[in-house]
């Protein structure tokens, strides 16, 4: 039976099955280990619309609710980032006492904490409610929903339309895609702006961040793909930024087909995923191809220092650790514990077979360790700094396996 896309609905072509997987953010107690939701994370590409998607996704309650452990605010970088872009878009579109922002995935405010503080309006909208009251705290006015064309109605009832519409890291999150546009469509004013910030497919093909793939991220978008599924809504995305959050993102800007002039950035992105053929299926089976390469050296490296009596901890468990630790078949008789500071996994153990104790930050260097695997390797900046006591060694999984 082939199975079809979630965008554009023809037939897919699968590429390559990462194995039997837990859900990435599902950090669990060590007496829930039996009962966790298991399943095989099959990759695939639509040759149509040039989407990468996953098949056999959770259902969306089984990854966002009241457990959500992903708190976007554990990190310095990402407050900054999100404070200096609240601050530009105020200034670029004009922001007064009449302005709407609405965001898709508030997470815990980290956003629009800052939008909260102009006094601007706005609404942010998440499925988690534990993630909304830590949101509601700061300031920010949420609403607990799942965005759809239905909760974009309630809003336009309630609120008004938006002009802007901002989501960052959620876009990939949703299976029904569609009708998250449609509600976009629904609420957006006439010459309003879409805002979306997710990981790039080309930076993940370059860097070989096959981490980036879990169940929460059953879409890794690109300029080509984005493109397709708002122009069946009548959008365009007239600029792109990028940066190297979360291992490489994409900013789109997005207004109703013929509003704004399409910026040089758009034309050149273009070019370049051309050029790295992320229109070609080819491009996924090479993919495929170094990402078993990685696994079986992680693999040697970390069996090897073992075999020779070092003692190896890991640092940051952030959902992309999940693929790592599940698909290379590792668990606490490689990695004996993992460091972090998110006050939701601490306590807690990774989920799948890998069932890896997460203890705090703090207790890290006094745990005397050789040899350390940055699963956080996206804040090695950060972390390395924070951490610069730490005298021995650290191994670097992504973009290329490294130690340092
Ligand atoms: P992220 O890559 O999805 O932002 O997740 C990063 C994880 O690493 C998250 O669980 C928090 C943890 N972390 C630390 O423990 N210490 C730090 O200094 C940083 C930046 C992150
Ligand atoms: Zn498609």
């Amino acid at each position: 039976m082939p199975k079809f896309c979630r965008v554009c609905e023809k037939p897919l072509s699968e590429f390559m099955s990462f194995g039997e997987m837990p859900i990435a953010n599902s950090f669990i107690n060590i007496q829930e280990k039996k009962n966790q939701y298991l399943y095989e994370m099959l990759a695939a590409f639509c040759e149509n619309c040039f989407t990468f998607q996953l098949l056999n996704v959770p259902k969306p309650k089984q990854m966002f609710n009241e457990n959500y452990a992903y708190l976007a605010s554990t990190s310095k970088e990402m407050q900054e980032h999100w404070g200096d872009l609240a601050n530009k878009i105020t200034d670029e579109f004009n922001f007064d006492k009449k302005s709407f922002i609405v965001e898709i995935g508030s997470n815990d405010g980290i956003f629009l904490k800052h939008i909260s503080e102009k006094k601007i309006s706005h609404l942010g909208v998440d499925a988690s409610s534990n993630v909304n009251e830590i949101a509601e705290a700061k300031g920010v006015n949420t609403l607990n929903a799942f965005f759809n064309s239905k909760t974009a109605s309630d809003i336009v009832t309630n609120f008004g339309k938006a002009d802007i519409i901002f989501s960052s890291n959620t876009m990939h999150h949703i299976e029904d895609i569609n009708e998250v546009v449609k509600g976009m469509d629904l609420l957006l004013k006439d010459d309003g702006t879409i805002i979306t910030e997710d990981p790039s497919l080309k930076e993940m093909i370059i860097k070989n961040s096959y981490d980036q793939i879990y169940a929460e991220h059953m879409y890794i978008w690109s300029l080509h793909s984005i493109s397709s599924l708002f122009g069946r809504y009548k959008m365009e995305v007239y600029r792109i930024e990028n940066n190297e959050r979360h291992g490489g993102c994409s900013r789109y800007f997005i207004c109703r087909k013929g509003k704004k002039k399409i910026d040089q950035t758009v034309v050149e992105y273009m070019q370049v995923e051309k050029t790295l053929k992320l229109n070609n299926i080819k491009t996924f089976l090479n993919f495929k191809k170094n990402v078993s390469n990685s696994k079986k050296i992680l693999r040697d490296l970390l069996f090897n220092f073992k075999k020779n009596g070092k003692k190896i901890v890991g640092y940051g468990a952030p959902a992309k650790s999940t693929t790592i630790l599940n698909y290379c078949d590792i668990d606490s008789s490689l990695i004996e514990k993992i460091f972090d500071n998110s006050s939701t996994k601490v306590g807690k153990y990774t989920p799948g077979k890998s069932m890896i104790p997460i203890e705090h930050t703090d207790s890290f260097i006094s745990y005397k360790s050789d040899y350390t695997l940055l699963f956080a390797w996206n804040h090695k900046d950060e972390i390395l700094k924070k951490e610069k006591n730490y005298k021995n060694k650290w191994i670097i999984p992504i973009p290329k396996i490294e130690i340092i």
